[in-house]
Order: structure tokens, then C-alpha cells, then sequence
């Protein structure tokens, strides 16, 4: 395998004992896309941590926010509060703009046709669980099929399986092959005319895959299955069109897109959201009130009940604006260099294993190390400044799949570098070295 070296230009050679360089000329691959651009605008990833500067290599998590994002913030608040929709004033009728400006921005980053079919939620979570008790209850009964990769993150199981038993209906896992590929003959072989649904990530939070989901898509729909995506760990990392993929549904967290926390959304088809029965009752839902009964609002205000996260929303528009910005596919082009990088670095570590290999992967390293605990892994590399996530990191089976019930996992952005990862590396060789 060629691994394209994402300092060759500086002609620097990897050398994984090196104690970490200071900061130099961050390393570029030739993608166009330089990550200082990026850092610049983060203020958090100038600070230090336990006396080291930070390394933030928790992105799967959360990411870290640009200035624009945190200013957007404290305009909203400084300036422009209000509650929206419903007051006949001046700063009503301006945070109002501010909403239904996101609500375009996010149909444009996803590719929407419409912004009528972006509902805001809180994140990933809610919209799977909204999509599951007005979708699935409608529509599920005794006897169907959810399909769900073992590759899921738990909010995009649980909600299924609490379906699921409601209506008794069967919660179906695909498996996995080796290495952490989805199984495509036996997903092929699942699918049949008792599927309703098929409920898969766009790219996994703990191996990285990232599966052939328009093609999945195209097969799921020949059975008349819906296909819900979870692009939670995706939206970041390559740029989405739903139209493309032909996803029913598509689902994302704020907080993972360099917004704020609090804030996602769910797109849907507008004939699919169109035919689903409200959520959540409350004002700004409804189209008449009487004792008698209720009418409601068109969608997508029919899914948003009481007042939203309206800074929420403004933060968010300033994190598509901001990473729309740069050029999506250098900055897609250059995680996949820092991704080779880091697991050719991470090799030289010895008794370092990592978890998943599929062909197609973002820049996601989860790892166990010979004789140490992932928690000790992490406590350790947080002594020299280093974030890394610890544990089943909301994906058990996936973890599983690898004999393992916990790991470490380093999570890229396009803010981190390759002398980050030789911190990483630096630290895990230390660790080892020591026991
Ligand atoms: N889903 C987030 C993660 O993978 C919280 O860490």
C-alpha cells in the first residue's frame, strides 16, 4: 500500500520516536488545504492542558469552535435576542430571518431540495428518536424488519429496538466482515419485503468505515424499504448530498460540525415528512386550538414544538459558513492523508492495535494497547496534553465485533496536523517504554 506522506513536500521522513517538533509550517499534501487556516480560528486550540499544549484528538465526540461560531453567539445575545415567529416587532421578525436562514443553510450543506424539509432538533439523538415515534409508529407493525448494521452507534439501535418491541417488530443486525466493512452479500440476503426500514451511518464513530450507502440505498428501496442515514461522524469530514444518496431520512449533530451543542437537524422527503403525524404537542406546532380537537402546522414547523434553540441555530449557520468556506473536497483529500499518516505512525508503536480497516474510513483511530487499560491510556496521554475518548464510546457491538469491550480512539479534524499525531505517537511509544 502506498501511503501518501502528508509532509513529503517538506521532505521531512517519518521518524515515530522522535520527541514532538514545535509548531513549524503545519504539513500539506498537496490537497490546497491548509490546516492553519483552520486553527487560526479556534481559540481553544491555542490553550494548554496540564502544562502541554493542547492536542484535541476528541473530534468524534465533539469539535472545537471557530471564533465566528462563538461571535455569532454572543451577537444573538448581545444584540438580537428574541423569540421568533410569533412577535410583531422588529427583533422578532430579525431572529426570525436568523432561523429560517439556518434552516436554508443546513438544506444547502446537506443538498435539500427545499429548506420545508429541515425539522430542527437537538442533534443526532432526537432526530432518530423522531423519526422512530411518528415515522415507525405509523408505520411499523407485527412481523416487520428494522435493518441495522453492527456497526451502530446506540442512538441509532435503542431507539429501533424500544420500536421494535412496541409494535413487535424484528430489529435485524447486519454484520460486519473483518474489517469492519457492512457484510454486503448478507445485507443483500436480510433485505426482503417485511423490511421497512434500514437505519445505517454514513461513517462509523468507532471504526471509521464509511459504507456504500447510495448503493445501499438503491437496494433497500427496491424492497420499499425507507432508509434513514446517520450522518453524525460524516457531515464534517466530506461533503453530503441526500438528493444523491436518495436518503429518506439524513440526521446530524451541531456540536460535531463545529457548532454549538444542543442544535441538529433531521432532513427528510417532503412526501415522507408530509404523511407523518406530529411529535411533541405545544405552541408553534399548530394551526388551531380548540377543546374539541387541534390542526397542525405544515411541516416542518409541525415537528418543532415550543421555542427552539434559536442562538443554537444562529451558532450553527456560522459553522456552515465557515466550513463551507474552505474547499470541502481538499479538506476531505487532506484527512485522508493525516488518516494514513497516523496509522502508519501509530504501527510503530508496539502492541498497538487498531480497530477497523474498511477501504473507505475517516479519520478515526480506535486502539487498544498491550498491558494498558484505555482509560490508563487516556488518563496518561491527558497528563501531556493529549484528548482522546475512552471506553464503549456508545458503539458496543461494534467493539465487539473486535473481542473488546472499551478502547482508546483518537479522533481527526481538519485542524489537527501530522505533528500532532507525533505527539500522539510520542506519548503512546513513552507509555509503553515505561511498563
Ligand atoms: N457519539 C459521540 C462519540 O462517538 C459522543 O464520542
Amino acid at each position: 500500500m502506498t501511503i501518501p506522506d502528508v509532509r513529503a513536500h517538506e521532505g521531512v521522513a517519518y521518524a515515530p520516536a522522535q520527541p514532538a517538533r514545535p509548531a513549524t509550517t503545519p504539513p500539506r499534501d498537496g490537497s490546497g488545504f491548509d490546516p492553519e487556516t483552520a486553527r487560526r480560528d479556534i481559540p481553544v486550540l491555542h490553550r494548554t492542558v496540564n502544562g502541554h499544549p493542547l492536542v484535541w484528538l476528541d473530534n468524534g465526540a465533539t469539535t472545537q469552535k471557530p471564533r465566528q461560531v462563538i461571535e455569532a453567539l454572543t451577537a444573538y445575545y448581545g444584540a438580537a435576542n428574541s423569540n421568533i415567529h410569533r412577535g410583531a416587532h422588529t427583533m422578532a421578525r430579525e431572529a426570525t430571518e436568523t432561523y429560517e436562514g439556518g434552516r436554508a443553510a443546513v438544506a444547502r450543506l446537506l443538498g435539500a431540495a427545499s429548506p420545508d424539509s429541515i425539522v430542527f432538533t437537538r442533534g443526532t439523538t432526537e432526530a432518530i428518536n423522531l423519526v422512530a415515534q411518528t415515522w415507525g409508529r405509523a408505520n411499523l407493525g407485527p412481523g416487520d424488519e428494522i435493518l441495522v448494521p453492527m456497526l451502530e452507534h446506540h442512538s441509532n439501535i435503542v431507539p429501533w429496538q424500544m420500536l421494535a418491541k412496541e409494535k413487535r417488530a424484528r430489529l435485524v443486525p447486519v454484520p460486519l466482515l473483518a474489517d469492519g466493512s457492512i457484510d454486503q452479500e448478507a445485507f443483500a440476503h436480510l433485505l426482503s419485503f417485511r423490511t421497512q426500514l434500514v437505519a445505517v451511518s454514513q461513517a462509523s464513530n468507532v471504526l471509521g468505515t464509511v459504507p456504500p450507502v447510495r448503493e445501499m440505498t438503491a437496494l433497500a428501496h427496491r424492497y420499499g424499504a425507507r432508509v434513514l442515514v446517520d450522518g453524525a461522524q460524516a457531515v464534517a469530514h466530506f461533503p453530503v448530498d441526500v438528493q444523491e444518496l436518495d436518503a429518506d431520512f439524513y440526521v446530524f449533530s451541531g456540536h460535531k460540525l463545529f457548532a454549538p451543542t444542543g442544535i441538529g437537524a433531521l432532513y427528510g422527503k417532503p412526501e415522507v415528512l408530509a404523511g407523518m403525524p406530529p411529535w411533541q404537542g405545544g405552541g408553534n406546532m399548530i394551526d388551531q386550538v380548540d377543546f374539541t380537537g387541534s390542526t397542525y402546522a405544515p411541516v416542518p414547523h409541525r415537528f418543532e414544538a415550543g421555542t427552539g434553540h434559536i442562538s443554537g441555530v444562529a451558532g450553527l449557520l456560522a459553522a456552515i459558513d465557515w466550513l463551507t468556506g474552505f474547499d470541502r473536497e481538499a479538506v476531505a483529500a487532506y484527512e485522508k492523508g493525516l488518516l494514513a499518516y497516523a496509522e502508519q505512525a501509530m504501527a510503530a508503536v508496539p502492541g498497538l492495535r487498531i480497530l477497523g480497516s474498511a477501504p473507505e474510513r475517516i479519520a478515526v483511530l480506535t486502539f487498544t494497547l498491550a498491558g494498558h487499560d484505555p482509560a490508563e491510556i487516556a488518563h496518561w496521554l491527558d497528563q501531556e496534553g493529549i484528548a482522546v475518548r475512552a471506553g464503549h464510546h456508545c458503539a458496543q457491538p461494534s467493539l465487539r465485533h473486535y473481542g473488546v469491550e472499551s478502547a482508546a480512539r483518537a479522533s481527526l479534524a481538519l485542524y489537527n496536523t501530522a505533528q500532532e499525531v507525533d505527539r500522539l505517537v510520542a506519548s503512546l511509544l513513552r507509555l509503553q517504554e515505561r511498563s
